[in-house]
């Protein structure tokens, strides 16, 4: 009965493919002008010099900002420190300092965009260079400790580790790296700022419209009810849209220094340095088992690079503290400082990374002792979380393995690596854990229902293409018990009751508890002003009694005696019946220990010749707790394995050790898999009741799916070559 969990089609769907959808950047002012972001050529030193010379010339010029001319902010906020680490280290030109290339020097304004890119190109910057740091292996030599990693400690030790290694029969000690990677959503980044006297309104494409509201006050110094921020759809985020960026802000300042509306879309270079990247990561792993498999010991040491102005590090070891029942363990974080951008959240930011390091490594042990991968996974099944001594809130990951294993077929996998051949192909199984951390965040929603019986419901979150509007529909309808038909889900305006960041995978499970509680409210005060009025059928009736259907409410005793309630508005005469609604954790993060959980299973084909890598298939199988709408959930996880795949064997960002400028900074040259490198993808959800973590018992799905995935795929690739790739992507040159 229930419209929870149906594979409805996307309810903006019909917006998207006809163009009726608008992004940020297609948002057209009266007056607006263009602006283009100007970036540096140096990755250290500072600007002396910006000589606007023949760009003068340019028709239509309207402004060259620089940190000559560019407004004063706030001394407070002198930096653009405001809030982190959601708040980061911004460049506001205040300053003529450089700390790597591609960062924001300046902002040229025009009537058109050709004109402002016609007069950016024309101007010539003159710098003082002084020596940078571009090189890992040379930052690497200086490290230091973050305060946290997200919220927890930089280091973790339980038990005696040294103890647990040498009670070990079997040890492993390596070092596994991932590279820099890139977002590139398909929308680049995009503001369209305008003033209207002292009130700013930033259409912005952005996975937090409330983060940007307080975050560019907060750094122009003027209230957040001065800036009112627009985004019904975001094209695609991954974590690089998670944060307020320079460019936002200097588009909120161009504007004001323009006297009109600017719009400022970076270019897709420009992704590639000043709104954030995955870091490169160096993790040692250790681990010991005695010969029956069971973890004696395990460590692991994370090592990422971050920025020369703020400190931002990728939570690899994270995972590694609560996945498997180990004794004895000890879990660092460490930072390297390089003259590179600030690096930031991506797609299951620690997860992704960590589990490469973890899984592959448990993949090296299992082979060491003779035990199969998924039995070696069983036997350090961790019943409750080892590092929080806490229950899990609900666990499935041994069902996910079972029918994962048997969906995929992993009993005709023949342990020995390069034993199995498909022609000239070398064939190769291999599997992985997958894992995410449940979380959620306080959010407001509000639900109206019209005389017509038009319901509308409305919070300020946002749809980064995961389907937020649909399920959000779907939530709502079904609190309410109308058809999803008559439900209309809004977001993307700040002046709609409070949500979190669409990020952590979190929307699903904050926002969908505001929905339900707005949309449940309504209905009981539908309910009550029914029973109040003498000329109802429910007159009389408290809400125990009242049953509610397509549209109607009823008394259960009765059915008879029922009414719809586009009537009941109707009767009351005070237009639409509007509530709003917090919803917000308790101390469940207390008591219990809350994650997603899943196994994946991959086939790889390798050319022995050419050493070229296909996946053929993959099978992911989740425990997710309820899976609100089946077709965008099972899209979510599918796309998180898609990326899974782009980690394994194609992504980098390779940034010039002389410059430290990405060489590959656009999309021809960064790679990420296209349609024909993409196999069968077979995606499972467990039956999951997840009674904890919010009130529909829903996990995130956001990130899950791109974890595990990277070392499912260089798992088979062991098995199928006999080569163990611990540096990813595996391109092929690693194979040969
Ligand atoms: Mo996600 S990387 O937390 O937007």
């Amino acid at each position: 009965m229930s419209i929870l969990g149906k594979p409805i089609n996307r309810t903006d769907g019909w917006a998207k493919v006809s163009g009726a959808a608008r992004y940020s950047a297609e948002h057209t002012l009266p007056g607006m002008a263009h602006a283009v972001l100007v970036t540096s050529t140096i990755p250290r030193g500072r600007v002396l010099r910006i000589d606007a010379g023949s760009a003068e010339q340019v028709p239509g010029l309207l402004l060259v900002m620089t940190h000559e001319n560019a407004p004063r902010l706030p001394d407070e906020t002198k930096s653009g420190k405001v809030q982190p680490p959601i708040g980061r280290v911004l460049s506001l030109l205040q300053d003529d300092q450089v700390h790597y290339n591609n960062q924001p020097i300046g902002v040229v304004v025009a009537d058109t965009l050709e004109h402002a890119r016609e007069a950016a190109a024309r101007l010539s910057v003159e710098y003082e260079t002084a020596p940078a740091v571009l090189d890992f292996d040379e930052a690497k030599e200086h490290t230091h400790p973050p305060d946290k990693v997200l919220g927890e400690p930089a280091d973790s030790a339980r038990g005696n580790l040294q103890a647990g290694l040498l009670a070990g029969s079997a040890r492993l000690d390596e070092v596994y790296t991932t590279p820099y990677e890139t977002h590139n959503p398909i929308e680049p980044h995009a503001t369209v700022a305008a003033w209207a006297g002292a009130h700013l309104t930033l259409y912005d494409s952005t996975q937090y419209i409330k983060g940007v509201q307080r975050i560019v006050a907060q750094t122009l110094g003027i209230e957040p009810e001065q800036v009112t921020v627009l985004c019904p759809f975001t094209g695609g985020g991954f974590g690089c849209k998670g944060s307020v960026w320079s460019h936002v802000v200097l588009a909120a300042m161009a504007a004001q220094q323009a006297g009109r509306p600017v719009k400022l879309v970076l270019d897709r270079n420009q992704m590639f340095g000043p709104v954030g990247t995955r870091p490169i990561t160096e993790q040692r792993m250790k681990l010991a088992a005695m010969s029956d498999g069971r973890l004696t010991a395990s460590s692991h040491d994370v090592l990422a690079y971050t920025s020369m102005i703020e400190d931002w590090i990728e939570p690899s070891a994270l995972v590694t503290r609560m996945l498997y029942a180990s004794p004895c363990q000890a879990t660092t974080h460490r930072l390297a400082r390089m003259n590179l951008g600030t690096p930031t959240f991506m797609r299951a930011p620690g997860e992704a990374t960590g589990t490469f390091a973890l899984e592959a490594a448990l993949d090296e042990l299992a082979c060491q002792l003779g035990i199969d991968p998924v039995e070696l996974r069983l036997r350090n099944y961790a019943e409750r979380d080892p590092e929080k001594d806490v229950p899990f809130s609900s666990k499935s990951l041994r069902q996910c393995y079972e029918m994962g294993a048997e969906r995929f077929g992993w009993s005709r996998r023949n342990p020995q690596p390069r034993s199995m051949r498909d022609g000239d192909k070398l064939v190769g199984y291999g599997m992985a854990t997958a894992t995410y951390p449940t979380r959620r965040s306080p959010a407001g929603a509000s639900a109206a229902i019209d005389e017509e019986g038009h319901v509308r419901a409305r919070s300020a979150t946002q749809d980064l293409g995961t389907g937020t509007y649909t399920v959000m529909t779907q939530v709502a309808a079904d609190a309410l018990g109308v058809p999803v038909a008559q439900v209309r889900f809004e977001l993307g305006d700040s002046r709609m009751p409070e949500a979190p960041v669409s990020g952590g995978s979190t929307t699903v499970a904050s926002v969908s508890s505001a929905v339900h509680a707005a949309a449940t409210a309504l209905r009981m005060k539908l309910i009550w002003i029914a029973s109040a009025d003498a000329r109802s059928p429910l007159h009389g009736a408290i809400p125990d009694q009242v049953g509610v259907e397509d549209g109607w409410l009823y008394l259960k005793s009765d059915p008879a005696r029922r009414e719809r309630m586009s009537s009941i508005v109707k009767r009351h005469g005070k237009g639409p019946v509007e509530v709003t609604a917090d919803a917000a954790p308790g101390h469940e993060k207390e008591h219990y220990s809350m994650h997603a959980f899943g196994a994946v299973f991959v086939e790889v084909w390798v050319d022995e010749a050419l050493g070229e890598i296909r996946v053929p298939r993959v099978t992911g199988v989740y425990g997710v707790g309820r899976l609100l709408n089946q077709k965008t959930g099972y899209s979510q996880l599918m796309g998180g394995i898609v990326w899974g795949m782009g980690m394994a064997l194609f992504e980098e960002t390779v940034y010039d050790k002389r410059n430290g400028r990405a060489v590959n900074g656009n999309l021809a040259e960064y790679h990420v898999p296209v349609n024909a490198d993409v196999g069968r993808i077979d995606v499972l959800v467990v039956d999951e009741d997840e009674p904890h973590a919010n009130p529909l018992g829903a996990k995130g799905i956001g990130e899950i799916g791109i974890t595990g995935v990277a070392a499912a795929i260089a798992n088979a690739v062991h098995h199928a070559t006999g080569k163990r790739i611990r540096h990813l992507p595996i391109t092929l040159d690693k194979l040969l």
